[in-house]
């Protein structure tokens, strides 16, 4: 099982609609998937059609109720399912704030559960606070959605120190494992600098040959390209399968879907027998 967690400090990157679409995606490849919204704003719930229900248990339930995690799952169409979010979520930092290992929750939640997945999908707000630390703490790996825009790389050192210091504490075996590439302009000089840059710095990574969490990050070859349609799906509540499978969003998460299940295989990570953690290891 693949726990990956959507994860970037900026805002508008392409965190929920990588989300959305790479789980819709893996979903319509036969994988089992789950989404896991740990946003307040709760985006990746209402894009998979679920509207906001005062009556409806939430991942803020899971984490400051104890609640079960079978009363929380939503199937959504075939499988792919969504434990939602809303609102209350954004309160849970506070009410967390006394709870000694708080930043597990979510961890241990998901061990007690025994519905079987092949992917757990973690959509995480703008933020380092609690939230994104329990979704770091319960996963496996961490994708990066990075637009390709000037000073994109500018806090992304933050961001890798961040993941190397969850990997110490709390969790040793994570690993930032891919970077996709969001709203990507092609044919812009300033795509082609950001990218070089990116490269640049994770093969330097390699070379220095110190094993860090980000040693075997690969930036993914496809690049979801600025869409229309992709932000009208979200609108819409349906993932870009079902709103517009003739874009060229359809097409671009088509082929992150691709290369997802590529690096799946390379690592070994399919199948019920593999190891639960990928191995840090060069693109
Ligand atoms: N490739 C794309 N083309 C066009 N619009 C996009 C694309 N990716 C995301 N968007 C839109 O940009 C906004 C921010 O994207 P979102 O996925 O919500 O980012 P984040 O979750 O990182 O804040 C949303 O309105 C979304 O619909
Ligand atoms: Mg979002």
């Amino acid at each position: 099982m693949r726990r990956i967690v959507l994860m970037n400090q900026k805002g508008g990157v392409g965190k929920t609609t990588t989300t959305v679409n790479l789980a819709a995606g893996l979903a319509r490849a036969g994988k089992r998937v789950r989404v896991v919204d740990l946003d307040p704003q709760a985006h990746s719930t209402t894009h998979l059609g679920i509207e906001p229900d005062p009556n409806m248990l939430t991942v803020y339930d899971v984490l400051t109720r104890n609640e079960p995690l079978a009363k929380v799952r939503h199937e959504v169409s075939e499988n792919l399912e969504i434990m939602p979010s809303d609102i209350n979520l954004a309160a849970a930092e506070v009410e967390l704030a006394g709870v000694v290992g708080r930043e597990l929750i979510l961890r241990d939640r998901f061990e007690e559960d025994d519905q079987h997945c092949d992917y757990i999908l973690m959509d995480c707000p703008p933020s380092l606070g609690v939230l994104t630390l329990n979704a770091l703490t319960a996963a496996t790996e961490v994708f990066v959605p990075l637009q390709p825009h000037f000073l994109a790389l500018h806090g992304m050192s933050k961001l890798f120190e961040t993941v190397q210091l969850v990997a110490r504490r709390l969790n040793p075996s994570l690993v930032i494992s891919g970077i996709v590439l969001c709203l990507y302009e092609s044919g812009t000089r300033l795509s082609a600098e950001v990218l070089n840059d990116l490269e640049a710095f994770l093969s330097q990574a390699r070379a220095l040959g110190r094993q860090t969490p980000w040693s075997g990050a690969r930036v993914f070859p496809s690049r979801v390209r600025r869409n229309i349609k992709l932000a009208e799906s979200a609108s819409f509540g349906r993932p870009i399968f079902d709103y517009d499978p003739s874009s060229n969003g359809a097409r671009d998460y088509d082929s992150l879907v691709r290369d997802v299940l590529q690096q799946e295989e390379e690592l070994g990570l399919g199948g019920d027998n593999a190891g639960d953690q990928p191995q840090a290891k060069a693109a």
